[in-house]
């Protein structure tokens, strides 16, 4: 009897607080289901608290130069998003704290920040990042600068960038995964399940931001916010892939782009933003223009004020203004005039709140706050940094073996502006990532090397001007070494946003500074630290060894001497073309072929055809022997998958890691097709003379089919071939 009395009493009390804690609003009901939140809380909201939910100010220092705007005197409590330019979790708390307690509902606020490729720990630039085509690794170092992010205030990363570009004289190739779109899909998802964790309100997790949406890399002549003559077709079968795989990775939110789409600007796009993006894609969550794209809209020529432009991005599809306050500003008589309806401003707050309830800010609106030392640059999170660094690094040339440096140097000259410096390595959008932190090329080397070889430091030249006055200093130091090290590249601002150059050359003055130490006939190896493909051709001859190690962040020069010394053989394969030379540009891998493809007709005449360094180039210590590709079948139906598999053998004499990079190709179809599309990839690490077998399964809807200029996917009977290395072996599929 006892018993029973007890399990009532407790039913009663459980009762009790379900209908104590339901009593409050269903909004503050952390039990209660998200859709219910929400629907409770829209119904609550006046028209000042919704139309600010579609706001995003700014709040600390704004640190990008690009970004003009005018800082915001008082934030009000109701805000919907802020940029979060600090890194101190206090202060964001304290902001928090006025939203949560000080306005009518308590909204809390989210917080944004670019954390590109890393917040704190910064790791190599995501180019960098994809010639690693290691793609668990990224979601390892995204978990890293999620983690950073959310112990300094931040929310929501303005990240990944998975905007597809074959014109390296875009400064913003730097951002994104290179040339290829199913390349820029794999590495998108795969940063943000890093961001994004396993659920969104878990304690280190950041809502991610897929961006430019979209076709931002098409941007005319490589410059940035300019027209993009981005046809239906390419954007299904280049410029949309790596959204799509993103969107339906879950990523929570995305950010519309500066560009115009062949006469309608990404910030004003409905077949995009709407059609494709919420009706077709099924995304929940909600788009973010990019800073002041709204306002632009005006310099674009689509919107006669902001008034019109906030009209046409809304109504388009952006449900929050970054900065230029133009929703704050005209909602109210828009909305008077009838221009936007209340549902459709009731449908945007719900995506806005939506992400919200998702990341659990309602119940845990605050940061955690912990000792910097537990927040940053932990050894874990170095450890992480340094491998993806060294396994984004790409071993370009190597004749007479000159790398890795053999026992026999005693004395290296270490030359060139790259050598010592330190901000640079970090490259562009940073986040808080500090020169101190970093590594220098001089000091991983001396690390590595310790006592063991003397180095012989010379800057021999800056990154450009015309001053030759440590040539003589820097040919000293080679003639006394046995081997010299150049280490050239770009500054930091060379590349990222509104960094386009007319030329990818490296300035003048580099290029004569390896001239000159080439006539001291010392073993010349180039080390390139830089955030787009160069023009190497005057220098490629000039140098025995090259290595591009990009903009690798933090621990580049420890990951850099781990590959010169051998302790590390490098892996990495380009993630984009290198072009002979500018006048070369565009050239990509998946190119449709000339129509007179002998004699290399449909190319120029004053250079040769082919680039310097192809899409998937990279060099190995040791040596990778390929078997002949076998096929489950020559004959498959639609219906049926196909695998095929070849053999690699390390038939080197040391451990090494090579990724196969399967393409397909389907040479006669009722559209053009590219010459080559990548399909799959697989990287696997040998032991000296192991070998071991790498397979591609594949699906003909999803690997062999084309899209249309709406999406829509078709499969066509006939012959197909796989490539793979150097082998290219057909297939037919039939109905
Ligand atoms: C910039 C960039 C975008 C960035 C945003 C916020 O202009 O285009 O990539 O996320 O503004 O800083």
């Amino acid at each position: 009897m006892k018993k029973i009395t007890s399990i009532l009493v407790l039913f009663f009390c459980i009762q009790i607080s379900y209908t104590t804690q339901a009593s409050g609003p269903v909004y503050k009901d952390k039990n209660a289901p998200i859709e219910s939140r929400i629907k409770d809380l829209v119904s609550k909201m006046n028209l000042d608290e919704k139309i600010l939910q579609l706001n995003q100010y700014t709040a600390g220092l704004n640190t990008n130069a690009n970004n003009i705007g005018e800082a915001v005197k008082a934030i009000p409590a109701e805000i919907g998003s802020l940029i979060y330019f600090s890194a101190d979790p206090v202060w964001r708390n304290q902001i928090q704290k006025k939203a949560m307690e000080e306005s009518r509902l308590g909204i809390p606020i989210l917080f944004g920040f670019d954390v590109i490729h890393g917040y704190r720990t910064v790791y190599p630039i995501s180019l960098g990042q994809a010639c690693s085509w290691d793609p668990a690794l990224v979601t390892e170092a995204a978990a890293v600068a999620a983690r950073e992010a959310k112990l300094s205030g931040v929310d929501w990363t303005f990240s990944p960038m998975i905007d597809v570009a074959r014109d390296p004289r875009w400064g913003r190739v730097a951002e994104g995964y290179g040339e290829d779109p199913y390349t820029n899909a794999v590495f998108g998802v795969a940063t943000v399940k890093g961001y994004q964790g396993k659920n969104l309100n878990d304690p280190y997790s950041v809502a991610a931001c897929l961006k430019h949406f979209v076709a931002y890399g098409m941007s005319e002549g490589g410059r940035d916010y300019r027209y993009s003559d981005v046809s239906r077709q390419s954007l299904w079968e280049t410029y949309l892939v790596p959204y799509e795989a993103c969107v339906k990775a879950g990523a929570a939110t995305l950010m519309s782009s500066f560009n115009d789409i062949s006469g309608v600007p990404g910030s004003a796009n409905p077949y995009t933003l709407t059609e494709i993006l919420k009706k077709r894609w099924k995304h929940d969550g909600f788009v973010v223009s990019d800073w002041d794209a709204i306002n632009q809209l005006i310099n674009q020529g689509v919107a006669a004020d902001r008034k019109e432009a906030g009209l046409k991005a809304f109504t388009a599809g952006v449900e929050m203004d970054m900065t230029d306050q133009i929703y704050a500003q005209n909602f109210k008589q828009l909305i008077a005039e009838k221009k936007i309806s209340m549902a459709k401003v009731d449908e945007a707050v719900s995506r806005v709140l939506r992400v919200k309830f998702r990341l659990g800010l309602f119940d845990k609106p605050y940061s955690t706050v912990v000792d910097e030392s537990q927040r940053y640059l932990t050894p874990e999170s170095k450890a992480i940094a340094q491998r993806l660094s060294a396994e984004s690094m790409v071993l370009l040339k190597n004749e007479k073996n000159t790398l890795p440096l053999n026992s026999g140097v005693k004395q290296i000259a270490l030359i060139g502006p790259m050598a010592t410096d330190k901000e640079n390595l970090l490259g562009a959008w940073s986040a808080n990532g500090k020169e101190s932190d970093v590594e220098s090329i001089s000091e991983g080397l001396n690390k590595e090397f310790g006592t063991s070889v003397k180095i012989n430091l010379a800057k021999g030249c800056g990154f450009d001007g015309r001053d030759e006055s440590g040539f003589a200093e820097a040919i000293a130091a080679t003639q006394k070494s046995d081997v010299v090290l150049i280490c050239l590249g770009e500054k930091r601002g060379w590349s990222g946003e509104n960094a386009s150059r007319s030329s990818i050359a490296l300035p003048v003055i580099q290029e004569k500074l390896v001239q000159e130490l080439r006539n001291t006939g010392k073993p010349i190896v180039l080390i390139l630290s830089n955030g787009r493909p160069l023009e190497l051709v005057r220098l490629e001859p000039l140098a025995d060894a090259m290595v591009e190690i990009w903009q690798p962040g933090v621990c580049g020069g420890s990951a850099l001497a781990g590959i010169l010394s051998g302790r590390t053989n490098p892996s990495g394969k380009l993630s984009m073309t290198f072009p002979l030379s500018t006048g070369q540009i565009p050239t990509y891998y998946d190119m449709r072929q000339s129509a007179r493809p002998t004699g290399g007709q449909g190319n120029y005449q004053d250079i040769p055809t082919e680039p310097l360094y192809w899409f998937g180039h990279g060099l190995s210590y040791t040596t990778f022997t390929y078997g002949t590709a076998k096929l489950s079948a020559t004959k498959i139906k639609k219906t049926e998958k196909l695998t095929v598999e070849v053999e690699v053998t390390n038939s080197g004499n040391v451990k090494g890691t090579e990724t196969v990079l399967w393409y397909i190709s389907d040479p006669a179809c009722s559209i053009s097709r590219p010459m080559k599309e990548l399909k799959f990839f697989e990287k696997k690490e040998l032991t000296a003379g192991a070998k071991t077998t790498f397979k591609f399964e594949i699906d003909p809807m999803r690997d062999l089919s084309f899209v249309d200029s709406d999406g829509k996917h078709f499969l066509e009977t006939g012959d197909f071939y796989v490539l793979v290395n150097k082998q290219k072996v057909k297939f037919e599929v039939t109905e």
